[in-house]
């Protein structure tokens, strides 16, 4: 029996000060100032679990760190662990490791599309998907969500609309991020329908799926129905959920038999290997015993998200949010502070202190927009609550 009220504290607030955490080593490049509180990269600034930690130190007690083969066991973990939580039955060999979602990303748009296609993007969207096209010479086939009192929906006509013969894949962020929607069943039925009728493939990055908040419910798209999961590629991985992106390990999942085999040969190209010797101990101590502390981390972010909320309401009326229905990412909408994008920054970075992710990081789309990780213990939430207040109290906004 796990004694894990007596191992976990969300709102313990260990220092990374002196690791090298990109989060805190680029505070004076990208904010001007080590004095920021840096509420950016997704990561946590809340313990890796324990029994991911210690399964580590286990591996630690055998003295040789050569190459390893990645272990059946750790793939079974995740497909167990998918199943349960997701209602959706993997299978081994639909699995490839892969050290990153963004590698697995950039190989999906070599494998699928040639020089000069283009590969739909649902904007705002995490920044990468506009990156992993561009850096391979494809176009950004931009489809704008649409948004209305800060809640964002596929805009499918548009979608349709803008789809030619050189549109050959749809990068999906399910859940978003960072607009924090956690799509439903008959959005992604809809969008699969376009994609099956232009016969475009769709690589459904799947990282947040597990953050997801009371009343909503992650759905697959590969889950959909057969037909989709056929030109689907999901990409998952522990590193969000359980804080370990820093083992660099995920999978990417791949039913068809004829794509796994055109991604092969790419995938083998870049030679990957099997994974790290503390990856693959980390991965299945993730999946196989953090069903409780999952659901804690689950409560504390939603208690995080809650506070801000109220606050935000109370005390800075002029900056609002939607609570997310998943993702520890908060979108703050500061359209109502009249601040252009410059001046925006100026006074998250330089008047309240605050390393937060620009909206226009995302797109021009996020014009107005802020992005700050809640995923830190509560006392974080509440000093920037009050750096925020401090500058907005002495503006007349
Ligand atoms: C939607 C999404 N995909 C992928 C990643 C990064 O994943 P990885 O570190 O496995 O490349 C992030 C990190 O913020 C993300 O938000």
């Amino acid at each position: 029996m796990i004694e894990l009220s007596d191992s976990v504290d969300f709102n313990k607030a260990p220092s990374r000060e002196g690791t090298n955490a990109e989060k805190y080593v680029k505070r004076e490049k990208l904010f001007g100032s080590e004095e920021v509180l840096p509420m950016w990269v997704a990561d946590m600034d809340i313990e890796t679990p324990f029994f991911v930690i210690d399964a580590i130190r286990e591996r630690l007690k055998h003295p040789i760190l050569g190459y390893e083969e990645a272990p059946e066991k750790m793939f079974e973990a995740q497909m167990a662990w998918i199943q349960k939580h997701h209602g959706y039955a993997l299978q081994r060999e639909w699995m490839f490791y892969s050290p990153s979602v963004v590698a697995s990303i950039n190989m999906a748009i070599q494998t699928f599309t040639q020089p000069g296609d283009k590969v739909i993007v649902q904007s705002p969207v995490y920044f990468p998907f506009y990156s992993a096209v561009t850096n391979n010479d494809r176009h950004v086939l931009k489809n704008r969500l649409l948004e209305k009192d800060g809640y964002y929906e596929m805009d499918f006509d548009a979608l349709e609309a803008s789809i030619d013969e050189r549109t050959k894949l749809l990068l999906l962020c399910s859940p978003h991020n960072p607009v924090g929607r956690v799509w439903k069943e008959d959005e992604l039925q809809r969008l699969g329908e376009i994609c099956i009728n232009h016969d475009i493939i769709i690589l459904s990055d799947e990282i947040h799926s597990d953050l997801v908040f009371g009343g909503f419910k992650h759905t697959p798209t590969a889950a959909i129905s057969k037909e989709l999961q056929a030109r689907t590629l999901t990409c998952y991985g522990p590193g969000k959920t359980f804080n370990m992106a820093g083992l660099a390990i995920s999978t990417v999942c791949i039913s068809d038999e004829a794509l796994r085999e055109r991604f092969r040969k790419v995938y083998k190209s870049v030679h990957f290997a099997e994974g790290t010797v503390f990856g693959h101990v980390g991965f299945e101590a993730a999946y196989s015993k953090g069903e409780v502390w999952h659901s804690e981390l689950i409560s504390h972010l939603q208690g995080n998200i809650d506070y801000l909320d109220l606050c935000l309401k109370e005390y800075m009326p002029r900056i609002s949010m939607r609570k997310p229905e998943g993702t520890y990412l908060v979108w703050l909408d500061c359209r109502s502070l009249g601040l252009n994008f410059k001046e925006l920054k100026r006074f998250f970075y330089e008047e309240a202190k605050l390393g937060l992710s620009s909206g226009m990081s995302f797109g021009k789309e996020g014009d107005g927009f802020m992005r700050i990780n809640l995923a830190t213990p509560r006392s974080s939430v509440e000093e920037a609550v009050s750096r925020l207040h401090r500058a907005y109290a002495s503006r007349s906004f």
